[in-house]
């Protein structure tokens, strides 16, 4: 059991989200609207739910619209009270942020997932901590950290969310290789970023919420460049398997990789369904296609 409790998130949000260009050219990926809310106030929201108290958005050049999204936006409340548009005024107040909620760190350069983790290093100082990439979108009853914290404050050591892929999948994702399986819940042994199906017999993969203790920063601080060149967060936790046990949790939500094309689309889709307003001519589009 961890007698310590996660207060702290870490949001990395300095790629350059190339498989979305054009429009990446002049808005953030981590923007991209599923229907009327940009991606990243899902994440944020999913941390707060999850009793995150403090979190750390590692931004880069021509990212600072993320920031600017947050603020409690006071004129823009007031304008519309006056209007007597309390609805929406209620709704700008919610997705805004208070004083010291967020802060933000640079990554000077987009060198891999794993040092826009070590540019939050000083947020962090010794603390366990989270990670939420604002692409993976999980939706479902309840959040995925707050299933991620629970394992977590019963075992302690480190959680990372899994799902299963088809072996052919395997190269695109961090792969958990495992010995014993609790359930929802797999004893890691070995962590391989983007391996080829034949050099792994495990199709679990890691996707965007991890759970970690402060040590990462000690193996990501040697700046080893891994799959693709970039510096990764998997070959520095699997440097950590030495010393510390690593948990893989099979969420309940439905996950939507949002960095494809393909399933940001989905995304949208299912988050139109959801919505009573939406859903008939949505399903109305569908049976007629
Ligand atoms: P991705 O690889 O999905 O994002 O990284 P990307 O690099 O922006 O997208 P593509 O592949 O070019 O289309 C997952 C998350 O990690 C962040 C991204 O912003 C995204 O939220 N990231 C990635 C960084 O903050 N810095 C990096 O160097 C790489």
């Amino acid at each position: 059991m961890s007698s310590y409790k996660v207060r702290k998130a870490v949001i990395p949000a300095a790629g350059l989200g190339t498989r979305f260009l054009p429009i990446t050219k002049t808005i953030p990926k981590e923007l991209l609207p599923i229907i009327d809310r940009p991606l990243i106030e899902f994440t944020i929201n999913e941390a707060r739910d999850a009793g995150i108290e403090e979190i750390c958005l590692v931004s880069g050049r021509g990212k600072d619209a993320i920031i600017d999204y947050f603020d409690p936006c006071e004129n823009l409340q007031r304008h519309l009270k006056e209007k007597k548009k309390y609805d929406l005024a209620q709704t700008v107040r919610e997705s805004g942020l208070s004083e010291g909620q967020l802060c933000a760190v640079r990554q000077l350069q987009p060198l891999g997932l794993g040092h826009a983790i070590w540019c939050a290093r000083s947020f962090i100082e010794s603390e366990p901590f989270a990670v939420l990439l604002p692409d993976d979108l999980i939706l479902g009853e309840k959040g995925c950290l707050t299933e991620l914290l629970e394992v977590y404050n019963e075992y302690g050591g480190n959680v990372l969310a899994v799902k299963g892929v088809q072996k052919s999948q395997v190269n695109k994702y961090g792969i958990v290789e495992y010995s014993e399986r609790e359930g929802s819940i797999y004893k890691a042994t070995n962590l391989i970023e983007k391996p080829s199906p034949q050099e792994t017999h495990s199709s679990l993969a890691i996707i965007g919420r991890y759970v970690l203790n402060a040590s990462v920063m000690k193996h990501l601080g040697l700046k080893k460049t891994g799959s693709g060149g970039e510096i990764q967060l998997t070959d520095a936790m699997k440097l950590m398997l030495k010393e510390e046990e690593f948990r893989g949790f099979s969420f309940s939500g439905r996950h939507f990789d949002c960095g494809c094309k393909s399933e940001y689309l989905l995304a949208q889709i299912e988050a139109g369904l959801k919505d009573p307003s939406m859903k008939p001519a949505i399903q109305d589009y569908i049976n007629h296609c």
